[in-house]
């Protein structure tokens, strides 16, 4: 959208340019500046994109003063509530919720794609036994354009969606692989009874000897942890996924991407992180010692789980995320789990702090899922790999959105060069002798 207003910028009272001001539907207005250079000679900086609308998007709004975030218009606490990840998932891909019946087909489809070709299985060889699971993802994720080129016409829709299907019914497969390979037991094929979540949950957690009995409440806050994953703006990785793309990259190669720029402790790594962070500090009476540490300048420390780019009041995610810990934990008889309580005390005691305050450091949604994740049974390293399962179909709605954008062009940044100007490389360069 556009209207008639427009920035002015003047030198010396002479006109230096006019550029016009955008309306979204709803949010801050923004500056477009892409004739600004053609008009003044200059680029924009801003390092770490703080002041840049990198796209038009309809797919996801934040408000991060208010604590707003909405798919397709919803509030993150309605489809958290009232809708399951499988029609978040075609809400988010295809802008509106599914009907009964629209579900039944999705569901159907994705259930069908749940296999991976078998030849897949022997990449999983390549990997040293002990590879961390997100590096065994990156690489198998990115093994799909290699079985699945039938389909990676990305000017074709129908194309677009039959990839979109395939990666979103496959990630959860290969993700418990990597899982199951890193531990050193065989892979577990899906069932089709079973619903997207149970399915994850029994290729993850069950083995040939021992099979997985569902439990409706584990099931229940797991499908919501991935819903409150789904997506998330321009953040990072869907940065990366959309850059990526924007080259004419295949689905595959491009949610590859994403998932390497998600491993990041700053990003996905976080939940991780936070984990590690909470065993590390051990008990209630150490809190004070950290919280000093992460207020250091000289200390590199930061409380993970902590701060966010966008948010700057809550992080709507961490309110259900901390309410879900509570339901996995008393469902499991873990109320007493004496990693929560250290986190609840850190919370509270960060949240007290003026440092925290000032800065406007809240608790993030990872600050709470890597405790329901442990409580579930998944081991610390695959926590990633399952913000990584959630975030899929936000990285493929992104990449879709793009890719049918009729003001779709290569993502190039320009820079501030602050090298060497020109010089030339010495006459006897390469002649002396040693
Ligand atoms: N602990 C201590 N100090 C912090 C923290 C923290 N977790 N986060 C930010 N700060 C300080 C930072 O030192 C800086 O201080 P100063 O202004 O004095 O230099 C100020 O707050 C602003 O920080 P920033 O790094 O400039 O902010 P950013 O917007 O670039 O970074 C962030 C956001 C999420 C990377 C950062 O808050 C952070 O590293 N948090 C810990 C990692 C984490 O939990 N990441 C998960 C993010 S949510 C999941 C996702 O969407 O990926």
């Amino acid at each position: 959208m556009t209207d008639q207003r427009s920035l002015t910028l003047n030198e010396n009272s002479e006109l230096v340019c006019e550029l016009p001001i955008l309306s979204g539907t709803t949010g801050p207005d923004v500056i477009d500046i892409e004739t600004l250079y053609k008009q003044t000679g200059m680029f924009t900086f801003d390092p770490g994109f703080t002041s840049t609308a990198s796209c038009r998007s309809n797919i996801t709004y934040i408000d991060g003063e208010a604590g707003i975030l909405l798919y397709r218009g919803y509030p993150i606490e309605q489809l958290a509530e009232k809708c399951t990840f499988l029609e978040v998932c075609y809400l988010l891909l295809n802008g509106e919720l599914p009907t009964p019946e629209e579900l039944k087909e999705f569901q159907g489809t994705i259930t069908m794609h749940t296999m991976v070709h078998d030849q897949l299985t022997n990449f999983f060889k390549g990997f040293r036994r002990d590879a961390h699971p997100m590096a065994i993802m990156v690489g198998i994720v990115g093994a799909l354009s290699a079985f699945y080129h039938d389909a990676l016409d990305i000017k074709s829709k129908k194309h677009r969606d039959i990839s979109a299907i395939r990666l979103l019914a496959k990630v959860p497969t290969i993700a418990a692989m990597c899982h199951k390979y890193s531990t050193g037991l065989p892979f577990m094929y899906p069932q089709n009874q079973l619903s997207y979540v149970e399915n994850f949950m029994r290729m993850m957690l069950a083995t040939p000897c021992d099979d997985f009995v569902p439990n409706p409440v584990l099931v229940r806050a797991l499908d919501r942890i991935l819903i409150l994953h789904a997506d998330h703006e321009q953040n990072a990785s869907t940065s990366t996924v959309r850059l990526a793309g924007s080259s004419g990259a295949n689905p595959y190669a491009c949610i590859t991407a994403g998932i390497a720029c998600l491993w990041g402790a700053a990003h996905g790594g976080a939940n991780e992180a936070v984990l590690n962070m909470l065993i590390k500090i051990g008990d209630v009476s150490n809190i004070q010692t950290y919280i000093a540490k992460a207020k250091d300048k000289n200390d590199p420390f930061r409380l993970m789980g902590f701060g966010h780019r966008v948010y700057k009041n809550h992080d709507p995610r961490a309110k259900l995320m901390r309410a879900t810990c509570h339901e996995v934990l008393n469902e499991l008889g873990l109320h007493d789990d004496p990693i929560f309580k250290l986190a609840l005390e850190l919370e509270r005691i960060a949240l007290e702090d003026s440092y925290f305050i000032d800065k406007k450091l809240y608790p993030n949604v990872d600050f709470y899922s890597g405790i329901v994740f442990h409580a579930l049974g998944i081991p610390t390293n695959m926590f990633t790999a399952m913000f990584a399962m959630g975030r899929t179909v936000g990285w493929i709605a992104h990449w879709d959105e793009m890719i049918a954008d009729p003001e779709q062009r290569i993502g190039r940044p320009r820079q501030l060069y602050t090298g060497s100007t020109r010089r030339d490389v010495p006459a006897d360069h390469g002649q002396t002798k040693a």
